[in-house]
């Protein structure tokens, strides 16, 4: 109890620090993305994946469903599948269920979330022939314990599904993977799913839909400033933005501030001004190409073996091997 104690606060005073540093900054505001996901903003998430206008999450399970056999063809047997951030698990089903046509199988899925865990083991609990073990971890620090049990002989598969890839800044999303490649020894593979570039009609309402579920969702993040760090957003006085930034090929959330105003952050000791129209930065959601994702192996460690795209949606599910 007392070690839990200890992190809650780490981890609030590491929020405070982040809040303070991002709308510090001079020039462009920013939030780290990663705060869009507590209890609410994973619950409007959910929302968001089952929108009309947002056919990503839609996309990654056709690709999935559809090509779990050809996917399993590709792989080698005596393998381990770990899941970087697996969510409710419903996506990881098709390929559990085409590799455990083979040989019984472990799971490891890593998410920073017990409930998520629990959600995704008890999603996949009919699919007797797969033993589920939740790794309640960071992506990376996850990996290593997943790598630390493996026997000689072994293959990882790693699944890094729903386009979060997209969510890393510019040259992150290299970064990240060659620190994924250095857990791994040729041969293991890394199946990750990427949102492609697509018409900006269909791209805009998937970040900016009618009903306003991904205006919450961005919203929410000044109202759990307001709820952790006792700070007073009137968030009637924000505007949640989407634009596609043409130079970077991603979609960009911002909130806007409607007037001028000054906000005070008790909980991070600090008070900010904002400009009329000024916006804070909150995601970044990056559309990739197919030849870029092939780049993206080749610069991270691995090549790509096979590619698999949605064409209702533009969507590919990328085989990356490391070499
Ligand atoms: C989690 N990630 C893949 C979503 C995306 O589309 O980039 C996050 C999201 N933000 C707004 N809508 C969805």
């Amino acid at each position: 109890m007392l070690v839990e104690n200890s992190q809650l606060t780490e981890s609030a005073a590491q929020f405070a620090a982040d809040v303070r540093a991002g709308l510090n900054r001079t020039g462009q505001k920013e939030l780290p993305s990663k705060y869009l996901y507590d209890p609410v903003g994973s619950a409007l998430f959910e929302a968001i994946s089952v929108l009309p206008e947002y056919g990503l999450t839609r996309a990654d399970e056709r690709v999935l469903r559809q090509n779990a056999q050809d996917i399993a063809r590709l792989l080698p047997t005596s393998i381990l599948v770990s899941e970087l951030g697996s969510g409710s698990g419903k996506k990881t089903r098709y390929i559990l269920k085409a590799l455990c046509r083979r040989e019984t199988l472990f799971y490891y899925p890593i998410e920073i979330s017990a409930t998520a865990l629990a959600l995704c083991e008890r999603e996949l609990s009919d699919i007797t022939c797969v033993s589920v073990v939740g790794i309640e971890s960071e992506y990376l620090n996850g990996l290593c314990k997943v790598t630390s049990q493996r026997t000689q002989g072994t293959h990882l598969l790693v699944l890094f599904l729903g386009s979060t890839i997209g969510n890393f800044d510019s040259g992150a999303d290299r970064r990240f993977l060659k620190r994924v490649r250095e857990t791994l020894t040729p041969g293991d593979s890394l199946l990750l799913g990427a949102d492609l570039v697509k018409p900006l009609s269909k791209l805009i309402p998937a970040y900016d839909d009618p009903t306003g579920v991904t205006a919450a969702f961005n919203m929410n993040l000044l109202a759990r400033i307001n709820r952790e760090l006792d700070a007073d957003f009137d968030l009637r006085e924000f505007q949640h933005l989407a634009r596609f930034n043409q130079q970077t090929s991603s979609v960009e959330m911002h909130l806007r501030s409607k007037k001028p105003q000054t906000v005070t952050i008790p909980g991070a000791k600090f008070t900010v001004r904002f400009a009329a129209g000024e916006t804070i930065w909150t995601e970044t959601c990056h559309k990739y190409t197919v030849k870029e994702l092939v780049q993206l192996a080749q610069a991270s460690g691995f090549r790509c073996e096979a590619q698999w795209i949605d064409d209702e949606w533009q969507f590919a599910e990328n085989l990356f091997i490391a070499i």
